[in-house]
């Protein structure tokens, strides 16, 4: 196999296993985890502990798969001669996958705050800052969405 097919074949399938971590994830935890956890725990302490263990087991993979995103991004924009460089809108296609860097810098703004805040009082839930990194959540899943989107219009534009 010549060695650009393989590169680009290994980046392309990280960069599909760390969206499906990052954005999969975020769409499996709003659509069907946290609403299932809420209807059966209630907002109590048990409810507090369950999502803060799952948050705490999935946040160092969202950060790997942040990083993977954009390493293996940049790898394969590189080997696409229509890529003109970062946040360049020259081209469809630039200006495809630009609006799309800047929907993933939002996202990991997003993120980080979103990790920041607090959202419990002794040990249950403040149902204030909870309704807020409900928000947070849903807004970044929409992102992740429209990503996705931006993804495979860039994959047609090249055709
Ligand atoms: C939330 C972050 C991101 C998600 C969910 C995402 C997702 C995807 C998906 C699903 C594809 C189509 C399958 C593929 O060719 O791999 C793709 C393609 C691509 N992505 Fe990303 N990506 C993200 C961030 C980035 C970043 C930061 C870069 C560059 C630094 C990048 C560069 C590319 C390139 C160059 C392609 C190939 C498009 C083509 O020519 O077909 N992506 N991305």
């Amino acid at each position: 196999m010549q060695p650009n097919v393989l590169i680009y074949t290994i980046m392309t399938f990280l960069h599909n296993l760390f969206t499906a971590f990052w954005i999969g994830g975020m769409l499996t935890l709003g659509l069907s985890v946290f609403p299932s956890i809420r209807k059966s725990l209630g907002k109590g302490p048990q409810m507090v502990k369950l999502i803060d263990t799952i948050q705490k087991r999935l946040s160092a993979l969202v950060y790997v798969s942040i990083l993977g995103l954009f390493i293996t991004g940049a790898v394969k924009a590189k080997m696409v001669p229509d890529f003109l460089g970062l946040l360049h809108f020259g081209n469809k296609y630039s200006l495809i996958l630009g609006i799309k860097h800047i929907l993933y810098g939002i996202m990991i703004i997003i993120s980080v705050l979103r990790s920041r805040i607090g959202w419990k009082k002794e040990n249950s839930p403040n149902p204030k800052t909870l309704k807020i990194k409900a928000l947070m959540l849903i807004i970044n899943m929409i992102l992740g969405v429209a990503v996705l989107f931006l993804s495979a219009l860039n994959a047609a534009v090249v055709l």
